[in-house]
């Protein structure tokens, strides 16, 4: 677990080093929970936002983009419900200060007795060794199958008491287990209230012309109150899908983990619109097609896992989350829902207007029912900056840091390096990067010596470094070096852009 910890600390801070992700307004001492993205952090960026928005709408006919305001109208928060019900259960250490979610509290405390089971099946592989059967040991040590109860026991607390609303039985959960706060070490806790996580702010110039609105908190309604305009004038038949990024706002109480959870994020969301009754197909295709998404990056299946969920929210018939094994355990980065025709329904109940569709084939006019694919952009980025970050041990006893980026999500893809700032070197370098900068994202570097070039790119996760000598100007032969294997190969300049491209490949 420390290590794990090390390990996203080590990733926060190879993040600012290196131009990919900064504390927002850092020179007032940060701003809690949002995040700027730096030049290359930017790249890597927009190149993950790209393959969804290829994957989802370019390689699907019946999928289109939509691009939808941030300010809605309010009505639009009540009918999707969450004016009354997009809330956390918060509690307050009168001796801290310290506002916590009242249910991490407790999720914390029931990660403590998992982390104290692991360590009796650590401590038990090690003495048992080759022989050890760690089923059976789970299955019958005393100490981890008491752990486990008081697991199943909390969670039968939790989870009920969650779903009636009921925050007092949430606060004597909290003091039956004697959680004490992590900062204070008191437990002297107020009660637990429920906590809207919308921003508000008003539109409008005068006070009293002036309205409440919302930040969205998701981007989906925009495409719901957008269905019938998308499906009119694309003309789009069932099932058929509107893709759509874009920011999102959640006022969350805790936010820690960097930018798993922040209250400024980018989402990518479609709402993929069927036939009632055959949601259950649909939500079957997208939870197989999200996972090939997901693999078709090259990072190893072990990485990820589904977790279907038991307890649905009250407009899914079905739900599951694609998890990934971030530094600090597996957890939620891809969201796949089934919610029947919930927020269409509601829509048309209060705006009054019809959201229908006639079916041709069937001759029906119905309410189609959705299945919904949500992702968190800024997760991805998390996911995909903590499975590449290695250190590496070289033969020749150094070291080195290398973000193993996926090469088509690499922020720069071919770094130009002169070998000398004279000769006609640049020159040379520069005529080549020229003719490579159309289709590729390019860097020159002419600074420090080769081997400092290397490693700064090898920092970033740039697949090509080539090397422009005095060779090059006699044969237009250039070294090509690879970021992962280290090995270099000389070309003719003429291939460089065959050999990158071929990399550069999604295996779809
Ligand atoms: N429209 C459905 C929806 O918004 P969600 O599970 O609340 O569902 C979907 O969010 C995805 O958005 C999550 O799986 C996660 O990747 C991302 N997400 C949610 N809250 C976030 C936050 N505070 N910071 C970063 N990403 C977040």
């Amino acid at each position: 677990m420390a290590n794990q910890e090390d390990l996203l600390k080590k990733i926060i801070a190879h993040a600012k080093e290196y131009g990919f992700v900064f504390q927002s307004s850092e020179v007032y001492d940060g701003l809690s929970a949002v995040y700027d993205y730096g030049q290359n952090g930017v790249e890597l960026k927009r190149n993950i936002r790209d393959y969804w928005w290829k994957a989802m709408v370019q390689m699907h006919e019946n999928i289109v983009g939509l691009d939808s305001a941030i300010f809605m109208h309010p009505l639009v928060w009540k009918a999707s419900g969450h004016v009354d019900a997009f809330n956390d259960p918060m509690i307050d250490n009168k001796d801290s200060k310290k506002r916590y979610r009242a249910d991490v509290l407790v999720e914390d405390h029931l990660a403590k007795l998992e982390a104290k089971i692991n360590k009796e099946v650590e401590k038990a592989a090690k003495r048992f060794g080759d022989a050890f059967d760690e089923q059976q040991f789970r299955e019958t040590n005393p100490r981890v199958l008491a752990n486990i109860q008081k697991m199943e026991e909390i969670k039968g607390r939790l989870y009920p008491a969650m779903d009636r609303n009921d925050m007092e039985g949430i606060k004597q959960l909290i003091e039956d287990l004697e959680i004490v706060d992590p900062i204070s070490g008191s437990r002297n806790w107020t009660d637990v209230r429920q906590f809207n996580l919308m921003f508000s702010t008003q539109m409008g110039s005068t006070a009293e012309g002036a309205s409440n609105i919302y930040l969205r908190p998701e981007t989906a309604q925009g495409i719901f109150v957008n269905y019938l305009n998308v499906q009119k004038t694309g003309r789009m038949k069932i099932p058929f899908g509107i893709a759509q990024t874009g920011k999102a706002f959640r006022n969350e109480i805790v936010a820690r983990q960097f930018i798993f959870r922040m209250r400024e994020f980018e989402q990518m969301e479609m709402q993929f619109f069927v036939r009632p009754g055959s949601e259950m197909e649909w939500f079957a295709y997208w939870k197989d097609a999200r996972m090939k998404w997901h693999l078709n990056t090259g990072i190893p299946a072990d990485k990820y896992r589904f977790h279907d969920h038991d307890k649905l929210a009250h407009y899914a018939n079905a739900a599951t989350d694609i998890e990934f094994d971030f530094p600090m355990g597996f957890k939620e980065l891809e969201g796949i829902h089934s919610r029947t025709d919930f927020d269409l329904s509601a829509h048309e109940k209060l705006s009054g207007k019809k959201l229908r569709f006639f079916d041709s084939e069937t001759n029906e006019s119905y309410v189609p029912y959705v299945v919904e694919t949500s992702i968190g952009l800024d997760r991805m980025f998390l996911a995909m900056l903590s499975n590449a970050y290695t250190e590496e041990k070289l033969e020749d006893g150094s070291e080195r840091v290398v973000m193993k980026l996926p090469p088509f999500l690499a922020p720069t893809k071919i770094a130009v390096f002169p070998l000398t700032k004279k000769d006609g070197l640049p020159e040379k370098a520069r005529e080549i990067m020229d003719g490579l900068k159309m289709d590729f994202m390019c860097f020159f570097e002419e600074k420090d010596t080769i081997g400092k070039r290397y490693r700064r790119h090898d920092a970033i996760g740039t697949p090509y470094c080539i090397t422009i000598d005095h060779q090059t100007l006699e044969d237009n032969t250039v070294t090509l070096r690879e970021r992962d294997t280290m090995q270099q190969e000389r070309v003719p300049v003429s291939k460089i852009a065959s050999i990158v491209s071929e990399k550069l490949k999604i295996n779809w």
